[in-house]
């Protein structure tokens, strides 16, 4: 019975790159909203290794992060025996789906994608096909577990948006095949900014350490790094594009809190700067401290990571090879 309730659960899928330290920016912009819906849902939480070597990974260090942000997964909350928590190249349907994939997507698409621009700015000397085609990997991804809903950040929005119509193409090409996956962006914290310069993305890959706050940053790291976050000369905590670096500090609060922007903004009615900031930084502190203590604890004992990312592989797998199978048999490939 209790099966039979999985199976008819909708079902999510989501992801992030091991490509570096996480930020609260992943935290409060996807993590925090995945184990809010892990009741609700059948979810599969994966660590896309894939998509971090589309820049130079160092392998010994890629290796630590991946075992890191999935000890990240869990000791933020995601129950392993609730989710399927697992390693994208552990499972080659992922690159099989994308080359299939591939055959259905337009090279001008792939060039309008503003991540793609950015990155290739940034990694001039590395622009290879694997940032390029980033996109597709990423919709097969979520394509072949059949995902209804995808929680993200608001950076991925267009990613996503391909993603639909990359399914859409598809399922009118050869017959409905997939799911078109809505994305779940929230109202707050879906785009976290840079402490230094607030009108950008938060980044992990960001040059200056002072522009974010890593979710295993000590807490006197945290509290200094938002000390010296970059505000404005107006004195008035309040919400507006004009201030966006008091709008992210408010922001950052009430996706922590659960509150809304109104109720931080009347709480910080005639009170400072100083102490508004304060404040923030210790509520930063309060929430990643558990955590921090957990993922030390789990980054050293590999014997259970390694028990939960091959359960979650195992049963990726079944699950994923279903929709392959389906694509490669509509395309025209002779079954094996
Ligand atoms: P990645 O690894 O860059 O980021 C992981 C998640 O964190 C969100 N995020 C943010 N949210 C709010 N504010 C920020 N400053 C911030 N920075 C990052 C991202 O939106 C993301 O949800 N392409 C994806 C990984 C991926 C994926 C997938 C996601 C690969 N395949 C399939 C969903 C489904 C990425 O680069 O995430």
């Amino acid at each position: 019975m209790e099966k039979e309730n999985a199976i008819q659960k909708k079902v999510i899928f989501s992801g992030i790159q091991p490509s570096g330290q996480l930020t609260i920016g992943n935290y409060l912009g996807a993590l925090k909203n995945w184990v809010k819906l892990q009741d609700e849902y059948e979810c599969f939480y994966c660590i896309v290794d894939m998509h971090a070597i589309t820049v130079k990974q160092e392998p010994k260090e890629l290796r630590q992060r991946t075992l890191e942000v999935l000890a990240i997964y869990i000791a933020a909350g995601i129950d392993p025996e609730k989710n399927t928590l697992f390693i994208q190249s552990h499972v080659p349907q992922h690159a099989e789906g994308a080359w299939l994939l591939n055959c259905n997507t337009y090279m001008g698409e792939l060039s309008r994608m503003t991540q793609f621009k950015d990155k290739s700015q940034r990694y001039g000397q590395n622009i290879n096909v694997g940032l390029f085609d980033y996109p597709v990997l990423m919709a097969s991804d979520i394509l072949i577990y059949q995902a209804d809903l995808v929680p993200v950040g608001h950076d991925q929005k267009q990613h996503l948006e391909l993603t639909r119509d990359i399914a859409e193409r598809f399922n009118s090409a050869y017959s409905p095949t997939f799911k078109v996956p809505d994305p779940y962006i929230a109202k707050v914290g879906a785009k976290i900014m840079d402490l230094q310069e607030p009108t950008k993305k938060m980044s992990k890959s960001s040059d200056n350490p002072n522009s974010y706050i890593l979710m295993m940053d000590p807490p006197e790291v945290i509290r200094k790094k938002i000390s010296r976050a970059v505000t404005d000369s107006i004195g008035v905590v309040n919400y507006t594009d004009d201030q966006p670096g008091i709008k992210n500090l408010i922001d950052i609060l009430s996706t922590i809190k659960g509150t809304t922007s109104e109720e931080v903004v009347k709480t910080y009615e005639g009170i400072g700067y100083a102490q508004f900031k304060k404040d923030v930084g210790e509520a930063i502190v309060e929430e990643l401290a558990p955590v921090q203590d957990k993922v030390k604890e789990l980054v050293a004992d590999k014997k259970y990571l390694e028990s939960v990312y091959k359960a979650g592989a195992e049963k990726a797998s079944y699950i994923a090879n279903k929709t392959v199978r389906k694509m490669k048999k509509k395309i025209g490939f002779i079954q094996q």
